[in-house]
């Protein structure tokens, strides 16, 4: 028996090299031996972005768009929108019931949101129980298995301890334990050195042309040290000798050689590197381009998507409902 994989994302913006690099790749991978269903958690988006709710719909056919040309197929998994399968509110509700406040006030990223994000009024009723929906996103469909980065580890821990105590208090085993599959994440920096972020823009999109993926990476900060071309270079210090890890790590030895011994300039040397990024993300952009011709294709996607994942919700619906009345 195959198992079940359930991760979500937000679609609160466009998905840049980190999301790629970070989630994307392990999704696609996870496809060829598990049953995937990938979200796009719009319930989630709208407990931060309730006040900019319209960017919100927008945002949700290019991350499709983006999700399949990066590879999730729509044959082997199923991708939907989280608001088209209404069970996972009604699981929600009842998860709700029985989740004890502490829990969720706890959650370490509920209290660093509410510190740090200040354009946005986070104290709501709904954004102290957004940990306690993406457990019901993910007990919905009993999924064994969550690729989710590190940060998000605190809210799985919390969807185990809310599983345990549903089976408990109802004398089932109706939901399993689910465990973490943590998606590396290459320290991809953002292009001013500073962490990759749309809030920073400073990220290189998936749907960046050919030429503003070109303009990005020659405005990348490089060796403060080396000024002059004759400047011996410090490639450790320069985050595009970190893109050449990642993106073309079988140059790394040849960059780190120009670099430290002034053999090429830094124009150069960032020149070379976009057409390694571009070889990468090329062949992404060309099935984004051909994907987004065809709108109504991806609705028809989405739509063929949650009537599949509703069909698994609702029966997991009717055994939450023979357990608990
Ligand atoms: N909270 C997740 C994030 O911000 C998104 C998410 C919602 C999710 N529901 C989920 C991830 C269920 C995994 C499983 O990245
Ligand atoms: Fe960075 Fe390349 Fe310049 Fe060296 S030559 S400092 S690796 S941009």
């Amino acid at each position: 028996m195959k198992k079940t994989v359930f991760s979500g994302m937000r679609p609160t913006g466009k998905l840049h090299l980190g999301h790629l690099l970070g989630a994307l790749e392990k999704w696609v991978e996870l496809q060829k031996d598990h049953n995937c269903i990938y979200g796009i958690v719009d319930w989630h988006a709208l407990m931060s972005e309730y006040e900019q709710s319209k960017d919100i719909s927008e945002n949700i056919l290019d991350m499709a768009i983006d999700w399949m040309a990066c590879g999730i197929d729509p044959k082997k998994s199923i991708i939907f929108i989280q608001s088209h399968v209404p069970e996972h509110l009604e699981l929600y509700m009842f998860l709700s019931c029985l989740v004890p406040l502490g829990w969720l006030e706890r959650v370490p990223t509920y209290k660093e949101q509410l510190r740090e994000i200040t354009t946005r009024d986070l104290h709501t009723y709904a954004f102290l129980g957004y940990p306690a929906l993406q457990a019901a996103d993910i007990l919905l469909y009993k999924a064994n298995a969550v690729p989710i980065g590190e940060d998000q580890l605190p809210h799985l821990e919390l969807t185990r301890e809310i599983a345990r105590r549903f089976n408990h208090l109802y004398k089932t085993n109706l939901f399993p334990d689910c465990q973490a599959m943590l998606t590396q994440t290459p320290r991809l920096l953002g292009v001013d050195g500073r962490k990759m972020s749309k809030s920073y823009q400073n990220a290189i999109n998936l749907s960046d042309s050919e030429k503003t993926v070109r303009e990005k990476i020659q405005s990348m900060f490089t060796d403060p040290l080396r000024i002059k071309i004759t400047d011996l270079g410090h490639p450790d210090q320069c985050n595009v000798y970190n893109y050449y890890k990642v993106f073309a790590p079988e140059m790394a030895k040849d960059v780190y050689d120009w670099c430290s011994n002034a053999k090429k300039g830094c124009t150069e040397c960032k020149k070379i590197l976009a057409e390694c990024v571009l070889k990468k993300i090329g062949p992404i952009q060309e099935k984004r381009n051909e994907l987004t011709k065809n709108k109504k294709k991806i609705i028809d996607i989405l739509e063929d998507g949650a009537n599949r994942a509703r069909k698994i919700a609702q029966k997991t619906m009717a055994e939450v409902k023979e357990a608990v009345f």
